[in-house]
């Protein structure tokens, strides 16, 4: 302006002016880079310190620009490691060169993907994409969490309710075919016992429908043994002659040379012999069913106090060691840990509970098996079995006495069950009454004792449905006649434990044969 002279140019001080100015814009610069940087910080300790996964990926390239701590940890390489690399080399790996992210516009919510770690281990993820803009370059940002070790639990848990409810179904099942074989057997029993001496040929016909009524029982007693109530029954047995028979009978047929290697003065052992025939029966299956051109299996008894304790988990005593040794397939690379798990399985028609219930069996009988590879091929099992020093004599106890007219009460809900055991009973020779349940138990109870007529023995079934069964009912009669001598008859197992604690003396597993009823009624009323 025309009034502006030179010395007011001066005095006005242009370039304090300007520089003024400059430090007022370095000033807000300053406050600016600082807003930055904290942003910028902020964005970083995220990053870093979130608990998911996070990976920044070029959609051009589809290299990896960025990861944070839990991706790497993830992955298994360094951040420096893993920038640069392709995501294809750990992500979407079978579906290389067409990102299923980018078919989707670069949006992916919540999917569960698999990833290869650097270690080659497989991992679980569950996954989210977006695309975002970052120096004009279209980029892909993924957040993901690691759920390999839930899945792998759930998966136990999935297996564990599975093991559960078959053995539920199986007890459940056990326990109506028991009885219906209750029937069969005692029936067959009972006729065969009068015409032994009168017709031999029906006599031998029924010996042989008892066989394989026995061996209905057989099936049975394996669901059992994977049901709750398959607490073993241990019955002084030979491991021998139980291996020779179950391994013929199953192999009966089937081509197979069986050679047995027995050592000699291998003592009689506490078993349950239906629960280790079992056994045998499901490692001969295999081995036939692993058999391609050999057919061949080397059986081996052989007794063992000095274990190798760096290979077997045994405690310090004697055991008897059973080998199974087949000259098939071997077992696949990486399948030894796995075969005794339930449902593990490689064949088309497995259900791969065999080994499960072999393993059980063994368990259950303080024993161990053990699966490895022959050197010369085949599979080979060894199972321990502890025994403790015994006489090498098996028990006669069946008693020549006849007893004469002693009182049994039976009680059993079941009127076909009932029907065939009160005839057995009076076959031998006894005075029987039926009841249906506890109530009624209880007050045929009281007036025999009232009328001075007490019952020498109570035979009761453990369950009674819609009914009071046999825990409750001889709570109540022991209330009545504190000695009243009571068995129990069940389908399932009861261990003797159990068995003293409930009050009971002897306990009877159903279905049983005439001479089982026999014998434990004669040493009841001993
Ligand atoms: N003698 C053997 N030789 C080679 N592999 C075996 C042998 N025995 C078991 N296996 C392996 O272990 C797996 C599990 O065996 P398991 O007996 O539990 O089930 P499965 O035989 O498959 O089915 P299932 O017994 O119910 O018919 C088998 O599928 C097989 O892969
Ligand atoms: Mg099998």
């Amino acid at each position: 302006p025309d009034e502006i002279d030179d010395n007011t140019i001066l005095e006005l001080d242009p370039i304090g002016i300007i520089c003024d100015a400059f430090s007022q814009i370095l000033e807000n610069l300053r406050e600016k880079n600082k807003d930055l940087q904290s942003a910028y910080d902020k964005i970083e300790a995220i990053l870093q310190s979130a608990p998911s996964g996070i990976v920044i990926i070029d959609t051009e390239t589809f290299t990896i620009v960025d990861v944070n701590p839990t991706a790497s940890e993830i992955i298994q390489l360094s951040r420096e490691e893993i920038i640069g690399r392709n995501c294809c080399d750990f992500f979407c790996v079978e579906s290389k060169h067409a990102c299923p992210a980018m078919q989707n516009k670069g949006h992916v919510d919540k999917a569960e993907r698999k990833i290869i770690t650097a270690n080659k281990e497989i991992k679980t993820l569950i996954k989210s994409v977006r695309p975002f803009l970052m120096h004009n370059k279209m980029m892909l940002i993924e957040s993901f969490i690691d759920i390999t070790e839930y899945k792998r639990m759930q998966e136990e848990l999935v297996k564990a309710q599975r093991i559960e409810s078959l053995s539920v179904f199986a007890g459940g099942i056990a326990h109506d075919f028991n009885n219906i074989i209750t029937v069969i057997l005692g029936n067959i029993s009972l006729v065969s016992e009068s015409i032994k001496d009168v017709n031999k040929n029906s006599y031998n016909m029924l010996k042989k429908a008892e066989w394989a009524t026995q061996k209905a029982q057989g099936i049975a007693k394996q669901l059992l043994s994977f049901s709750k109530g398959g607490a073993p029954v241990l019955k002084t047995t030979s491991v021998i002659d139980l291996v020779r028979d179950t391994v013929s009978f199953i192999l009966s047929g089937k081509d197979v040379v069986i050679n047995f290697d027995i050592e000699d003065h291998i003592p009689l052992i506490e078993i349950d012999e239906g629960q280790v025939s079992q056994v045998f029966q499901n490692l001969a299956i295999n081995a036939l069913e692993s058999m391609t051109k050999t057919k061949k299996l080397d059986i081996s008894v052989k007794k063992v106090s000095a274990l190798d304790r760096t290979k077997y988990p045994l405690i310090e005593g004697n055991y008897i060691k059973i080998t199974f040794r087949d000259y098939g397939t071997g077992i696949p690379e990486g399948l030894i840990e796995r075969m005794f798990e339930p449902f593990f399985t490689t064949k088309k028609h497995g259900s791969g509970l065999g080994l499960a219930i072999v393993y059980t069996i063994i368990k259950k009988h303080n024993g161990h098996i053990f699966a490895e590879n022959h050197p010369e091929g085949g599979a080979e099992f060894k199972i321990f079995l502890p025994f403790f020093d015994k006489p090498d004599v098996r028990q006669d106890s069946v008693q020549k006495k006849h007893p004469q007219k002693n009182r049994i009460l039976l009680m059993d809900d079941d009127e076909f069950v009932t029907d065939v055991i009160v005839a057995m009973i009076e076959s031998l020779g006894y005075n029987c009454i039926s009841v249906s349940n506890g109530e009624e138990a209880i007050s045929v109870y009281q007036s025999a004792v009232d009328d001075n007529k007490p019952f020498d023995i109570v035979i009761m079934d453990m369950t009674i449905q819609g009914g009071m069964g046999g825990e409750e009912t001889i709570r109540k009669l022991k209330e009545i006649a504190p000695q009243v001598k009571a068995i129990l008859s069940s389908g399932y197992d009861i261990d003797n434990e159990t068995l003293k604690e409930l009050g009971f003396i002897g306990f009877i597993k159903k279905p049983f044969k005439i001479d089982d009823l026999k014998l434990i009624l004669e040493q009841a009323i001993k």
